[in-house]
């Protein structure tokens, strides 16, 4: 027997569940669920972020305590995971005594062995809100592009990435205040000193995945810095211990303690348990010299692979605990093909989803897309309908339903003595290996293939058969009752392998079959002479209506929604120059703009001087344009495509005067014209009547 210890990452504790992050609860729950069933140790333990710049604000904004805070968004978040019958052995927080003494522990002997130094760091800090500001907290013009509003960490118009300070005009988004430098010392990690260890850890034992660590390659040699892991007060979190006393407090870095959170969680479930017949053993999973008697996963979404792949074995390893057996990064959720949004309802609460839809179907469409790479995965609501109603309801679902009726009316509910298809029944109990494999690997979807396929043979089975016709023959009793007892042990071992994803379901399909166990091993006992209960219906199928419901409740219950939450960024500083694998970490940004963003567009009626074609570049048009100026404007506009220069020559258009000017290869773009349409199939200039005035403003 494996004993395997098991986490998902920790939600921050400043904002809801969404079906983004289920993808990884419910990946990891799957995964758990299939490595128990098959007669493993496992234990899968969570807890919530609670530290932070972000939480503190949070709680500010709300008028209670960050305690209070964490409290409330703690009990939110179990609900939630409840809900998706995400079965946790224990849910924990970081703002825990565990975590404190871990922590502590962890950075004592680092500093012990000297890994800890300190330096002074110059940031901005906000003289309003009396708080250094962390880069997501600051805003001001690029100092590449000089485009507006760009935060502190880089540039989303061009790209660069910088350190918050060299931002021109910056300001506060926490207050509006003009930030000021100022220099505090700061407590280094240093991680430089861990390269060798790392190198070596990254490729042993298939740790992590192939594009992991071809992404750390590509970390290693851009160069390791030391990771700044301490924060200024006023700051949520952890005192750091043993600094000088007549200095100011120092507090750890939320992301220093976050990961300890994982060892704290599963310290609070060993108290929880001791002496009772499931003790677990607390040094049998953590201690160095029992590196290889337990395996330690980590579940995690690809943003976050910098601080697991790196940090965390480096911050186990210099102080002496071991190290994780294996990190499984999954990709971002796309929803209908696209990022969620919050006003086309896509970014969906789970809180929200669960009032509309059964947790089951999501758990077994993410099955159904899941594999064991760090790939982006699309939930497109049509295709989800398609494939839920098909495959569970149509096929799994139906083989019980269409034989069930015969067993229980006409033989009191008794199946056959005897197996009449033992070479069908034995193929898919074979079939049970590869699924359990696939479970292992974490390719679920390979594992869902594995299953409907022996869902066909079933049906078509049945088919072939046709028990309602042979129920109407005489002398054919004992073939119906045969025919449908292949059925019903079918959908019993098709109960087993689905009993990770769908647990509801299968477990109210035990009560129907009349079973105790749905393990793995538990497959290989054929229901012979067996009696069944009456069937109930086990999965209804989705409605079209609810999923619109679901969407428009979404665009609903946000467009009212307090702002987003502001995360703590999980890229690496910009200046550790070691960017996240795809970081994808803006998926929490809205839509929407204020009023005041809006009026901040200045749009000008212009008229089209020239048009030209562009030299070099198939997709431009030149445009000079008089916007009421004393000079005129040149603007490119990628719409070549789409227009001859002659067609617009004379025209009034719409110019967004106020655009920060692009350099572009062919010169600097001085606006932008107003078009409708998509680039890809046809874009057409908005034009204007000819009474309109140069120069006036739109409004
Ligand atoms: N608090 C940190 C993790 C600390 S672990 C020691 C954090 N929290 S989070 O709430 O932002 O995200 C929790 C997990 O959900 C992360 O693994 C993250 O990658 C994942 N996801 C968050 N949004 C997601 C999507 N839209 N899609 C898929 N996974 C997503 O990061
Ligand atoms: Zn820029």
């Amino acid at each position: 027997m494996r004993e395997i210890l098991v986490t998902s990452a920790l939600p921050y504790a400043n904002g809801y569940i969404h079906l983004g992050h289920l993808v990884e609860y419910i990946q990891t729950d799957i995964w758990v669920r299939a490595m128990k069933a098959q007669g493993h140790q496992v234990t899968y333990v969570c807890a919530d972020d609670a530290h932070g710049t972000a939480i503190m604000l949070k709680a500010e904004a709300n008028g209670v305590t960050p305690e209070e805070q964490i409290a409330s968004v703690k009990a939110s978040h179990e609900a939630d995971f409840a809900k998706f019958l995400i079965e946790f052995d224990n849910y924990h927080s970081t703002h825990s005594e565990e975590n404190k003494q871990f922590s502590e522990l962890i950075y004592r002997r680092l500093n012990n062995a000297g890994h800890i130094s300190t330096k002074d760091v110059e940031q901005l800090f906000d003289p309003e809100k009396q708080l250094f500001l962390a880069d997501r907290f600051v805003k001001g013009e690029c100092p590449e592009c000089a485009s507006p509003d760009q935060y502190g960490d880089n540039c989303e118009v061009c790209g660069t990435t910088y350190d918050a300070t060299e931002l021109k005009n910056p300001y506060s988004t926490l207050s509006d205040a003009t930030p000021v430098l100022k220099t505090s010392k700061h407590y280094f990690f240093d991680l430089p000193e861990f390269e060798q260890f790392l190198k070596d850890w990254t490729r042993s034992d298939e740790r992590l995945q192939v594009s992991v660590a071809n992404k750390l390659q590509e970390w290693f040699e851009a160069g390791l810095t030391s990771w700044d892991i301490s924060r200024d007060a006023p700051y949520f979190g952890f005192q750091i211990p043993d600094t000088p006393s007549d200095e100011p407090d120092k507090y750890f870095y939320v992301w220093l303690d976050a990961p300890v959170g994982y060892m704290a969680s599963f310290k609070n479930l060993c108290d929880k348990r001791e002496g009772s017949d499931q003790a677990l053993d607390f040094d049998r999973y953590w201690a160095q010299e029992n590196e290889h008697k337990t395996e330690v996963y980590h579940f995690i979404g690809k943003d976050i692979v910098y601080f697991h792949a790196l940090f965390w074995p480096a911050m186990l390893a210099g102080s002496e605990f071991r190290t994780p057996t294996g990190v499984f990064a999954h990709g971002f959720l796309m929803v209908n093909g696209e990022k969620m949004s919050k006003s086309r309802g896509t970014f969906i609460k789970a809180e929200t989803y669960a009032e509309h839809l059964h947790p089951e179907y999501l758990r077994y469409y993410f099955a159904s897309k899941l594999s064991d790479k760090v790939e982006d995965i699309n939930l497109d609501l049509e295709d989800f309908m398609q494939k839920v109603n098909s495959d569970l309801v149509g096929k799994v679902v139906n083989i019980a339903s269409r034989s069930a009726g015969f067993i229980v009316k006409k033989y009191d509910g008794m199946l056959s003595e005897v197996c009449a298809e033992p070479e069908l029944l034995e193929d898919i109990t074979k079939t049970g290996d590869e699924i359990a494999a696939a479970y292992e690997n974490r390719e679920f979807s390979r594992a869902m293939r594995l299953i409907m396929q022996c869902a066909d043979k079933a049906n078509e089975y049945i088919d072939g058969k046709k028990p309602w016709s042979l129920a109407k023959q005489e002398g054919t009793e004992q073939e119906v009752q045969d025919v449908c007892s292949v059925a019903i042990n079918i959908f019993r071992q098709l109960m087993v392998y689905l009993a990770p994803v769908l647990p509801e379901l299968t477990a109210n399909a035990k009560t129907f079959l009349n079973i105790e166990d749905l393990s793995f091993a538990s497959r290989n006992g054929w229901l012979l002479g067996h009696k069944i209960n009456k069937f109930k219906p086990l999965m209804q199928r989705i409605e079209e209506k609810d999923i619109e419901a679901m969407v428009e409740d979404s665009k609903a219950s946000l467009a009212q929604a307090d702002a987003p939450a502001v995360t703590e960024n999980n890229k690496p500083a910009a200046k550790d120059k070691s960017p996240a694998i795809d970081a994808n970490t803006d998926a929490e940004q809205t839509d929407y703009i204020g009023i005041e963003d809006f009026a901040k567009v200045e749009m000008k009626v212009a008229k089209v001087l020239e048009c030209n074609h562009v030299e070099g570049a198939d997709k431009l048009l030149q445009f000079t344009l008089d916007v009421g100026e004393e000079k005129p404007r040149n603007v490119f506009s990628g719409i070549r495509k789409f227009y001859e220069p002659e067609q617009l020559t004379g025209k009034k258009v719409i110019c967004v005067t106020n655009l920060a000017p692009r350099k572009m290869k062919f010169g600097i773009s001085e606006g932008m014209i107003l078009s409708s349409g998509d680039p890809k199939t046809q874009l057409t200039v908005v034009t204007l009547p000819d009474n309109c005035v140069i120069g006036d403003v739109l409004a």
